[in-house]
């Protein structure tokens, strides 16, 4: 779909038909003519839609002028067209400011995707052109170039979005370690990213014992990848790391059979952290990023990891393996070890790394772990600028006793089995060093990673959770 911006009102633009906007239930507005609600009950409720085919109008209500509110209503909208014929839309702008303008983008971009891959019969995309109107809500004067630059950013973002649902979704069998790293070497020589992916020999040579542990039943060698952007001149240097496990049976201690289905959406954090990279070098922030994706799977047989097996991790430490559903963490724990090794100003992980968290904060929610209040906080103002929900969930010196192994360093599941989100982020708190202590988050995505209904301007299955607030993160740390 294009989006294209004409400075011209909206009753002088062709297009098949028109979105309008009912906000807050404010049905007496230039845009919304009350009459073509006579003999329907559509009152301007949130999330409620008209399509009025022969009027050439579709309406949506949406709560307020937040922006949030603006990119779920157009993105519903979307998706309701999706059942029409309509080749093209024009669309007025609520607001003058970026914000508002780029959410409207991005509800329509993110809107209309579907994963239809696998379908034998996909159906055609009729809509492919929206035409932005200079026309504003309240007569507000647009400046052209607020929507130029909106419209790209918008752009851009959602391109990384679906770049990162399109992996997500992808079939354990397809998307494997090996096939995961020629994706990321394809993105990264496009956009101009240095990558280094290593296999197998260079874990045992790094001392990397938990990821490999984890990669032991595999057939597929595990895949350290490690990205760089680095622009000529930057303010500071960030880490991402990522989850990126292709399949997760569980390993030896096997899920059950209705926890195995979506298993195919462990790389989420890798995934996002790939995606993510392809924004910032399509926008060229002035910061040097490393990604750091830890990709291999948890699979079963005879060469698999055990529970009662003690790992050495990367920095020394050893670990009791009790469950090795638990493993995300393992490969986590070296991948940190690896990411503080490059002297990093922040690190941030992004994981599907437990069930807890989506029990506790629901599917559409990002866990938010770490030890620094401020850091934390900025996340929060990221996810609010961004439209991405994300709830802190607090450490305390209480869960992390439960850790404790007899044997070992340290158990890689808690002799409590409550709270097992945060148990899982003290887990790899252990692996950060005391420097890095206040300089690190961990973003646990298994809520909103992959969620098997559409919501708001996403659609059934990966949602590409994680990249726009990490932008929204990144920009705001220049
Ligand atoms: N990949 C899972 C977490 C997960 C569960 C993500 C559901 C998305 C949806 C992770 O590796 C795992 O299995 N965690 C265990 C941890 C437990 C053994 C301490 C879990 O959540 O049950
Ligand atoms: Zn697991
Ligand atoms: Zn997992």
């Amino acid at each position: 779909m294009k989006i294209e911006f004409q400075a011209k009102k909206l009753n002088k633009i062709k297009a098949d038909i028109e979105l309008a906007l009912v906000i807050g239930k404010n049905l007496n507005h230039k845009w919304v003519k009350a009459k073509d609600f006579e003999d329907i009950s559509f009152n301007g409720e949130t999330d409620q839609i008209s399509v009025l085919p022969h009027k050439k109008k579709i309406y949506i209500g949406a709560e307020s002028l937040d922006h949030e509110d603006l990119r779920i209503a157009v993105g519903l909208g979307i998706k309701a067209l999706d059942q029409y014929k309509f080749k093209s839309l024009k669309i007025g702008l609520y607001g003058d400011n970026f914000e508002n303008i780029k959410a409207i983008a991005e509800g329509l971009l993110l809107g209309e995707y579907k994963y239809e891959k696998h379908k034998s019969k996909p159906k055609k995309r009729e809509l492919n052109k929206v035409i932005f109107s200079n026309e504003e809500y309240s007569d507000l004067k647009i400046n052209p170039e607020i929507v130029k630059n909106a419209l790209k950013e918008a752009q851009i973002l959602s391109e990384a979005v679906l770049f990162t649902r399109d992996l997500v979704n992808s079939t354990p069998s397809e998307l494997t370690p090996v096939k995961f790293s020629e994706i990321a070497k394809e993105m990264a020589l496009k956009h101009g990213l240095s990558i280094k992916v290593y296999g197998e020999d260079f874990l045992k040579k790094e001392g990397m014992g938990a990821f490999l542990a984890v990669s032991k039943a595999s057939p597929f060698p595990p895949q350290l990848i490690h990205l760089v952007y680095k622009p000529k001149n930057f303010k500071s240097k960030i880490a991402l790391v990522g989850k990126g496990l292709t399949y997760d049976s569980g390993g030896l201690s096997l899920k059950p059979s209705q926890a195995l289905v979506n298993m195919k959406s462990d790389e989420s954090g890798a995934s996002a952290v790939l995606g993510t990279m392809l924004a910032i070098s399509k926008s060229q922030l002035p910061i040097e990023v490393h990604a750091i994706l830890g990709v291999t799977e948890n699979m079963i047989g005879q060469h698999a990891y055990k529970p009662d097996d003690i790992l050495k991790a990367k920095n020394g430490k050893t670990i009791e393996v009790k469950n090795t559903d638990a493993e995300g963490r393992l490969v986590l724990a070296d991948c940190l070890c690896y990411a503080q090794e490059l002297k990093p100003d922040f690190i941030l992980d992004l994981a599907t790394l437990t069930g807890a968290c989506k029990a506790a904060l629901g599917d559409y929610t990002i866990g938010l772990m770490g030890n620094d209040a401020g850091l934390k906080q900025s996340l929060i103002e990221a996810g609010q600028r961004s439209g991405e929900l994300i709830a802190e969930l607090p450490f305390n010196r209480y869960l992390k006793q439960f850790l404790k192994s007899e044997t070992a360093d340290i158990s890689n599941v808690p002799s409590v089995r409550m709270g097992d989100a945060i148990s899982a982020g003290l887990f790899l708190n252990e692996f950060i060093e005391k420097k890095y202590k206040n300089k690190w988050v961990h973003l646990d995505i298994a809520g909103p990673a992959y969620v098997e209904k559409s919501w708001a301007y996403n659609s059934y299955g990966a949602s590409g959770a994680g990249v726009r607030i990490i932008f929204e993160w990144l920009k705001s740390s220049i």
